[in-house]
């Protein structure tokens, strides 16, 4: 049973809190082993998407621990970036889509996460940033890779060298995060609804959109294209293609509103 780590599943969508709220969720090593063995557990073929949150009112994550690594050498540091790397990477490589639901602090390596997911949608309370240079450190679960692809070179600069943590509205506007929710109540029933949306299309053509897209932003364009037409093309003969475009040919009486696409 995992102590910092909450998992239920509504139909196919599941939702994953860090929980350890006396800390607003900060991340020791204790939380990534048991967010990484949670990972490892999701049932892919019934979960069609994922919400990770965090438990209490006040934090979403506020970064990871500080008095975890307070004491840490040179090679400690490194190997405990690593661990939070490994980790991450899991969650943005996991087959199905994940949607951040930010309610409060996002800041250091709870920014990271947030950045691991494929969507972040945040209440109104919600404050973004990588404090770390205030630290004596760099950002180290991914922050000065992820925040330049994901709001641009200039204003990932800025934000890292400055230390100086945004609100949700321009978070916004920076494009980090998708929407903001005007309360935490409001924000978890966008996510569920979105995560809804997401898990009633045909799966393994959202999966394999998660997978172009993500691959394709690691390679040049042409390649990136190739590796559309081949996600594509497997797209193909699956029984949830024949069903989606079989319903748009059927005749207009026997057209169902939504299809019940079978993940196969
Ligand atoms: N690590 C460990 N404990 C943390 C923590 C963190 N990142 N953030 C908060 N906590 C703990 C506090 O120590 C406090 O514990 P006690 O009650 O035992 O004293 C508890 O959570 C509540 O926090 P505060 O009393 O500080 O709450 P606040 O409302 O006054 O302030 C806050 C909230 C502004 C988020 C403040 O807690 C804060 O600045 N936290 C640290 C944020 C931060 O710098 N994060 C980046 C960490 S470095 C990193 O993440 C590196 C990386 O890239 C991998």
């Amino acid at each position: 049973m995992a102590e910092f780590i909450l998992y239920e599943t509504d139909g196919a969508v599941a939702t994953i809190t860090i929980n350890r709220p006396k800390a607003l969720n900060a991340l020791n090593s204790q939380v990534l082993d048991e967010l990484d063995a949670t990972l490892d557990a999701i049932d892919l073929d019934t979960i069609r998407c994922v919400i990770l949150t965090g438990a209490g009112e006040k934090s979403f994550v506020a970064g990871a621990d500080i008095g975890e690594m307070s004491t840490l050498t040179k090679a400690e540091g490194e190997a405990f970036g690593k661990k939070g790397n490994d980790v991450f990477r899991k969650l943005e490589t996991l087959p199905v889509p994940v949607i951040a639901a930010v309610n409060g602090f996002a800041l250091g390596g709870g920014c990271e996460i947030s950045m691991s997911c494929d969507i972040r949608i945040c209440s109104a309370n919600a404050m973004f940033g990588q404090p770390e240079v205030g630290l004596g450190i760099t950002p180290g679960f991914g922050g000065t890779q992820r925040l330049a692809r994901t709001v641009g070179v200039g204003i990932a600069k800025q934000l890292i060298y400055s230390a100086r943590n945004i609100k949700a509205e321009e978070a916004y506007r920076i494009g980090l995060v998708n929407a903001v929710h005007e309360t935490q109540e409001d924000l978890m029933a966008a996510a569920k609804k979105l995560a809804q949306t997401i898990a009633a299309n045909a799966p393994i053509a959202v999966r394999n959109c998660k997978k172009a897209i993500n691959d394709g932003l690691q390679v040049d364009i042409d390649e990136g294209l190739v590796i559309e037409e081949k996600l594509f093309g497997a797209c193909f003969e699956t029984e949830d293609q024949k069903a989606g475009m079989g319903n748009f040919l059927a005749p207009k009486e026997e057209k169902k509103k939504v299809v019940d696409f079978q993940n196969k």
